[in-house]
């Protein structure tokens, strides 16, 4: 094989340069780091100073406050869900990445986007689909019952001439499914390679920012659930949004992981139907399984993450182990801080539970990326642990330090707004976030130290 001479190999580690693959970097002696690279051309070092090479005749100073702040001009996807994740609709020329299992729903969202987005205004979105036929995409856009005569279709994988092809459409969106997909001539590595990923990515991004066109890039994710391909595709782009959810229910959740132009871990929640995915703009309710009667290891919480409150269900089952490693298995949780708050349970609330297999799992495939979750955890364990219920009127939340302390967490009273709007008549909350006498109607049990909320038992 003739190879081509515009390749090297880069230690993703340490950036030591290699013309061959090695299993092993030589500088640094990592381990499988070595990835092919593009090398740019640079002019020599003569030739760079002669044209005022790094940009020195083009650039200058300026004061910070002489700039002009323009605020990023947004386009509406109409779908309001979406805008919401977005932080308030789709920045034109931003680049916004969409992760998730596959037949989650990301490619149904992103034909119902770009229907919605043609409909709302005169632009003709561009979908480049990779994985499927025009025919399977077609087929999908009439189950859906969308309305497609503005979306223009392209079937490509080469990014090279996708890029042709788009500059001289110049849409203002356009959707890339999947990144996995497309590959680049200037490298010889397979498509889905994380040379292939990230260099393609890196041609994409440079030109939405040039001709200013906002691009949503398909992500397939890993059994590990991080997105494949190579971190630096999450760095390069604007937007970072996840999908979760249960493959067992009807609801996704779109999720905010990083966001230039919105605030992180805000949520969108949707349903999917028989006509695609449908906005639920209510969600608070839906996570909760509403037993008739009150079941042990079942404590309700109002999470708050984004911009508004959620109750969710964190439920926990404490049995006898008969391994010589007691388990610990967190879904919807991070698994870390399971182990932790099961020490400061055993340290400062004299429970031991190294001995049991402990599992908790958050209902309807939700995950809880704050610490508010932390004392509805331990209660939860606890009420499985003494088989005993809980009121099935009591909201929880509060977070827990190493010293048994527990902390308040934001946005406490519009927790328990919440809270009351579905009835609930019970909280047993962190001290510092009860709410002044006389302004919810509710049961309020203020605790300090994880004892005084162990007494509640
Ligand atoms: P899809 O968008 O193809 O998933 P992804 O692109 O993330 O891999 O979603 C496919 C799943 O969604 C498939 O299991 C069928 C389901 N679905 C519906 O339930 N209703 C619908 O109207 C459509 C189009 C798909
Ligand atoms: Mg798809």
């Amino acid at each position: 094989m003739v190879r081509n001479k515009k390749t090297a190999y880069t230690c993703q580690k340490c950036g030591a340069v290699s013309s061959k693959w090695l299993g092993q970097c030589a500088d640094c002696g990592e381990w499988n780091t070595l990835v092919e690279t593009a090398i740019e051309e640079t002019p020599n070092k003569y030739e760079a100073r002669l044209s005022g090479y790094a940009g020195v005749a083009q650039s200058h100073l300026c004061l910070l406050n002489a700039v002009e702040a323009l605020g990023e001009s947004r386009m509406p996807t109409g779908i309001k869900e979406l805008d919401r994740v977005l932080g308030g609709g789709l920045v034109n020329g931003s680049v916004v990445l969409i992760g998730g299992d596959p037949g989650i729903g990301k490619s149904t969202l992103l034909l119902q986007a770009l229907a919605s987005i043609s409909m709302i205004s005169d632009h003709q979105p561009l979908y480049v689909t990779g994985e499927e036929s025009p025919q399977q995409v077609s087929l999908r856009a009439r189950r859906l019952g969308l309305e497609v005569s503005r979306i223009k279709l392209l079937t490509e994988t080469q990014v090279e001439r996708i890029l042709t092809i788009t500059a001289k459409e110049m849409p203002k969106v356009m959707v890339i499914d999947s990144i996995q997909t497309i590959y680049t001539e200037m490298l010889q590595s397979a498509p889905g390679s994380v040379a292939q990923i990230r260099e393609s990515a890196a041609l994409l991004v440079r030109f939405a920012k040039q001709n200013n066109v906002a691009i949503f890039l398909v992500g397939h994710v890993t059994k590990e659930g991080a997105l494949a391909g190579p971190r630096v595709l999450e760095h390069m782009v604007d937007t970072v949004l996840y999908f979760e959810g249960d493959s067992g229910s009807s609801f996704r959740l779109i999720r905010a992981i990083k966001n230039r132009f919105g605030a992180v871990n805000e949520l969108g929640v949707f349903s999917m139907t028989g006509h695609g995915l449908e906005e639920i703009t209510n969600p608070s309710g839906i996570f909760i399984s509403h037993h008739e009667e009150e079941v042990a290891g079942s404590v309700i919480m109002v999470s708050h993450e984004g911009s508004r409150p959620l109750l969710v269900e964190v439920q926990a089952l404490v049995n006898e182990s008969h391994s010589p490693a007691a388990r610990r298995v967190s879904l919807g949780l991070d698994p870390n801080r399971l182990g932790m708050l099961l020490a400061v349970l055993h340290r400062h609330g004299g429970v031991a539970t190294y001995d049991l297999d402990v599992f908790i799992n958050v209902v309807g495939g939700v995950r809880v990326n704050e610490t508010g979750s932390d004392l509805a955890v331990l209660l939860a364990v606890l009420s499985s642990l003494r088989n005993k219920t809980m009121n099935n009127e009591l909201v929880v939340f509060g977070e827990i330090g190493l010293a048994g302390e527990i902390r308040p967490v934001p946005s406490g009273l519009e927790r328990l707004r919440e809270a009351v709007k579905h009835g609930f008549k019970h909280a047993i909350i962190p001290k510092g976030n009860v709410p002044p006498e006389g302004v919810l109607d509710m049961d309020i049990i203020p605790v300090s130290r994880l004892v005084d909320a162990l007494r509640s038992f």
